[in-house]
C-alpha cells in the first residue's frame, strides 16, 4: 500500500523569489498626499502648488489594505512598514493602524514619517503596538529645513522626535538624504547626534527617482565620501548586522556613543541581492522594486469580486517579477533615464 502523505502539513518556507531571496517585508503607501514638498520628491512646478493627487476612489480603502495584509501574512510576510506621501495625514489613520497591528501573525509594524505629526500621534502609535519609527530629516537648521521641505516645520519635527524618544521607541531612526551643496556641510553634525541620543542616524545616498529632476551626478554623494568625512570625528566601529537593520551598514562613532550610524548605499553598494521587500503603492499596485516601474495591478483584483486566491496570485506574480537588481548605473549611462514612478506614491 502506498503511503499517502496528503495529511502531512506542507512545510512553509515563506515566500522565495526566483533569485532565492526570501520575501518577508511589505511596504504600504497609505496615501500620496503630504504636508511637505521636499525638493527631491516634487518637481519645481509642483512645489509652486500644482500637485496632481489620487482621488479617494483611486486609493485602496483601509478594508482593502487589511485584506491584502491578511493574505500576505498567511503567505509569509512578517513585517509591514507604513509609508506615504505622509502616512499620518490620511484620515482616521489610527483606526487603521490599530486594526493592522491586531492581525495575527504580524508582529512587526513600522512607520516612516516626516515627523510633523508625531508629537500628536506618537503615543497612540506606541500604544497601538507600532514597533519602530523612522523619521526623515535632512537638516538640523530650521531655515534650511524650510528650504528643503517648503514648510517651516523643523520645530514640529524636533518635538516629534523628542516625543518618540521619550515614549521609548528605540532606536529611533533619522533618515538624512545627503546632497552636495544642499546639506552635505551637516553630515558631521548629524553624526554627532548619535553620540548623545539613542538614535540611529542613517545617511542615504541620493537616488535618481521619479520627478526628482534635481538629482545629478554632482548632488550625489557616495557613502564612501560620507564615511570619510565622519571618520574625522572619531573611529567608526562596525556593529554586527542585526536581523532588522535592513540594507543599512551600521557603526558606532567611538565606543561611548549612545546611538549608532547607518549607511544606506543604493547606488554605490547594491543590496539588491539581499532585498526582501515588496511594495504596495497608494494607487493599489504591487511593485517588486523601488527602481523599476513594472507593477501588478492589485486594485482591480480587489474590486472585481475575486476571492483571496486571486489576491495571493497577484502577490505571487509580483514576486515572480522581482528583478535581480536595479541596474541603475547602466540605465543612467544609457539614457539619463531614471525611474518614473513617483516617490510620494511608491512610498520610498
Ligand atoms: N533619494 C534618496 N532618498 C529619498 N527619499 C525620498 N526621495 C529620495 C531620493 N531621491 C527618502 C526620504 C525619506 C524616505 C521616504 O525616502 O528622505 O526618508
Ligand atoms: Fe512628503 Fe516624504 Fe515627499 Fe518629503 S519626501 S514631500 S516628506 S512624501
Amino acid at each position: 500500500m502506498t503511503q499517502k502523505n496528503t495529511t502531512i502539513a506542507p512545510r512553509t518556507n515563506g515566500l522565495v523569489d526566483l533569485f532565492a531571496r526570501s520575501i518577508s517585508y511589505l511596504r504600504l503607501s497609505l496615501t500620496d498626499r503630504c504636508n511637505l514638498r521636499c525638493l527631491y520628491c516634487v518637481t519645481e512646478e509642483e512645489s509652486d502648488g500644482v500637485l496632481t493627487k489620487l482621488t479617494h476612489n483611486e486609493l485602496l480603502s483601509y478594508e482593502e489594505l487589511l485584506r491584502v495584509v491578511r493574505v500576505a501574512v498567511a503567505m509569509g510576510i512578517t513585517k509591514v512598514r507604513l509609508t506615504g506621501g505622509e502616512p499620518l495625514v490620511r484620515r482616521n489613520v489610527m483606526r487603521f493602524i490599530r486594526e493592522l497591528t491586531g492581525i495575527e501573525g504580524l508582529d512587526d509594524v513600522r512607520i516612516t514619517t516626516n515627523g510633523v505629526l508625531l508629537e500628536r500621534y506618537g503615543r497612540e502609535l506606541y500604544e497601538a503596538g507600532v514597533t519602530k519609527v523612522n523619521i526623515s530629516l535632512d537638516s538640523l537648521k530650521p531655515e534650511r529645513v524650510a528650504a528643503i521641505t517648503g514648510v517651516n516645520c523643523f520645530d514640529a519635527v524636533w518635538r516629534g522626535i523628542e516625543t518618540v524618544l521619550t515614549l521609548g521607541f528605540a532606536p529611533v531612526k533619522l533618515n538624512m538624504v545627503a546632497m552636495r551643496h544642499i546639506n552635505d556641510d551637516e553630515i558631521v553634525d548629524f553624526a554627532r547626534l548619535s553620540r548623545r541620543l539613542p538614535v540611529q542616524v542613517r545617511f542615504i545616498e541620493f537616488m535618481p527617482i521619479g520627478e526628482s529632476s534635481r538629482w545629478n551626478a554632482d548632488t550625489y554623494i557616495s557613502t564612501d565620501e560620507i564615511m570619510a568625512r565622519i571618520a574625522a570625528l572619531g573611529e567608526l566601529i562596525p556593529l554586527e548586522k542585526g536581523r532588522n537593520d535592513g540594507p543599512a551598514r551600521v557603526f558606532r562613532l567611538g565606543a561611548d556613543s549612545v546611538g549608532t550610524l547607518g549607511f544606506i548605499s543604493p547606488l554605490s553598494h547594491h543590496f539588491c541581492n539581499r532585498c526582501n521587500r515588496l511594495r504596495l503603492t497608494s494607487a493599489g499596485a504591487l511593485r517588486s522594486c523601488l527602481l523599476h516601474d513594472d507593477e501588478v495591478d492589485l486594485r482591480t483584483v480587489l474590486r472585481n469580486g475575486s476571492g483571496d486566491e486571486a489576491v495571493r496570485e497577484a502577490l505571487l506574480a509580483a514576486i515572480r517579477n522581482k528583478p535581480e537588481g536595479h541596474h541603475l548605473e547602466e540605465r543612467l549611462r544609457r539614457s539619463g533615464g531614471d525611474c518614473h514612478g513617483r516617490m510620494s506614491r511608491i512610498g520610498g
